[in-house]
């Protein structure tokens, strides 16, 4: 199959698919807007590219497994290609291929480039030098040229908008070095983006049609950018004037360390009506012994009583967190603290994870730990704790109306899906096609475990 004899017979593909975080969902995006001045299109799957780029994720241990079996079927996929006379490409990019470097041409020397995420701007002089019959390139560098600045400019950008709701990297890298995380190794240290050069992707991102843009960054409330004026503007200030853009009428930001939430953030929460109320607060454990082991530099108390704060800030805000279960040393009873915290806090929703020892991180040198028995024990308890917590609060919008920006199709034809501000998923049937891409008003009707059920507001008003 394929267009070989249609008008679209020269032009080049390129397939990315990603693993991971949603910062990777940018870099793919961005991996095909600086191939497009090359001539390459997006393809949706690997059989119809002349390049296929996998964008990994390092952060727990069945990312990577997964890249090297996919790159498996890229082997037979290569060969049955050049038996066609094609070639293909292959790239690994992202973390995996930052902390594994050399060693993913030695697992699999099928793959021709190997690019870390801080490089991929550089990829179309990569693919030309590989086209030209070069020899595999591996580059893990954390180059001093800034990525983002040579990117195309956002308007110029083929991917820069895909619906009504936009990811925009505003920070990258990590300083923190918790004793259990590879970021700061594969992400490199901390940067953040000049705050002109983020409104101007958020206007072009406007432009486009985008009405929620959620800022992302490793560590994003540690954002730091220069304001144009020679001085430092914190989060609170870029999302206050993110705000003010016509058009963007949502803004959520992700991740978030606790020790980097300021005051001027936590008043953006209170303030800025844009600003969802919704915050992703990763804790990862309640004991105080775990969390100094983990070097998280806070401790349950002060993680309490930043929540506080926060919901003093704005009383109707939705908490969010990560929880890593079975930490190197972690006792029965460390592990009760989070269950103590997770009842006192109260999440909305929460990502839970077994440990797992990343290669060249501190706790993955340590010798206490623990059987993988007992960390899926704990980890089942735990889910079980936050599953009633979701489902408690899932339920307990049942009957309140809320804002809905609707930004998916549903099962059937007739079912549109969308976000509340609490980033539920809210499905509503028999919706108008022209909801889509709109934010409305919906009643919710049930709340489920993973999903809400409305109805329109609209359909509330009897005709006269
Ligand atoms: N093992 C398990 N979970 C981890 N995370 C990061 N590193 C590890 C690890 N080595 C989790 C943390 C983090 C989220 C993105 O992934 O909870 O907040
Ligand atoms: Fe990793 Fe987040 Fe800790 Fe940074 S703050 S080291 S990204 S877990």
């Amino acid at each position: 199959m394929g267009p070989e004899n249609g008008p679209d017979a020269t032009r080049k593909k390129i397939f990315v698919k990603t693993y991971g975080c949603q910062m990777n969902v940018y870099d793919s995006a961005r991996m095909v807007d600086v191939m497009a001045p090359s001539g390459y299109t997006e393809v949706d799957q690997p059989e119809d590219a002349d390049i296929v780029i996998l964008n990994t994720c390092h952060i727990r241990e069945k990312a990577a497994e997964k890249v090297y079996s996919e790159l498996g079927c890229l082997r037979d996929l290569k060969k049955e290609k050049s038996g066609r006379g094609e070639n293909l490409v292959i790239g690994v990019a992202g973390c995996v291929a930052q902390a594994e470097g050399e060693e993913i041409r030695r697992r699999a020397p099928v793959v021709d480039l190997v690019l870390g995420p801080q490089t991929y701007h550089r990829l179309p002089e990569y693919v030309g030098r590989l086209s030209n019959g070069g020899p595999g390139i591996v580059e893990t560098d954390f180059p001093a040229d800034d990525k983002f600045e040579t990117l195309p400019a956002p308007e110029r950008r083929k991917t820069l908008a895909r619906g009504a709701t936009a990811f925009l990297t505003i920070q990258e890298g990590c300083d923190k070095f918790c004793t259990f995380c590879v970021v700061p190794y594969t992400r490199g240290a901390e940067f953040s983006r000049p705050v002109t050069r983020i409104l101007d992707e958020a206007r072009a991102l406007a432009d486009a049609g985008v009405r929620e843009i959620t800022l992302l960054g490793q560590n994003v409330n540690a954002y730091h950018g220069d304001d144009g004026k020679g001085a430092a503007a914190s989060l609170g200030h870029l999302i206050r004037r993110l705000a003010g853009i016509d058009g963007i009428e949502r803004l959520r930001y992700t991740t978030s360390h606790p020790r980097d939430m300021d005051d001027e953030l936590i008043a953006a929460h209170a303030e800025v009506p844009e600003l969802m109320p919704y915050l992703h607060l990763p804790v990862q454990s309640g004991s105080d012994r775990i969390l100094a082991a983990m070097n998280r530099r806070h401790d349950a108390e002060s993680y309490i009583r930043l929540v506080e704060r926060i919901r003093a800030a704005n009383p109707g805000i939705a908490m969010s967190s990560d929880f890593i279960v079975g930490f190197p040393g972690e006792t029965e009873q460390d592990f009760e603290a989070t269950l103590a915290l997770i009842r006192e806090v109260g999440y909305a929703q929460a990502y839970s994870f077994k440990y797992s020892p990343r290669p060249g991180t501190p706790a993955s040198a340590e010798e206490d730990q623990l059987p993988e028995e007992i960390k899926s024990e704990r980890l089942q308890r735990l889910q079980a704790l936050l599953g009633e917590q979701q489902i408690a609060f899932n339920r307990a919008c049942a009957g309140s109306t809320m804002s809905v920006l609707f930004d998916r199709r549903g099962r059937s034809e007739s079912q549109l899906v969308g976000r509340s501000p609490y980033l539920q998923s809210v499905h509503i049937d028999d919706a108008p096609e022209s909801l889509f891409g709109q934010i409305v008003d919906v009643v919710v009707e049930e709340g489920y475990r993973n999903s809400l059920r409305g109805r329109l507001l609209e359909t509330d008003s009897v005709p006269a």
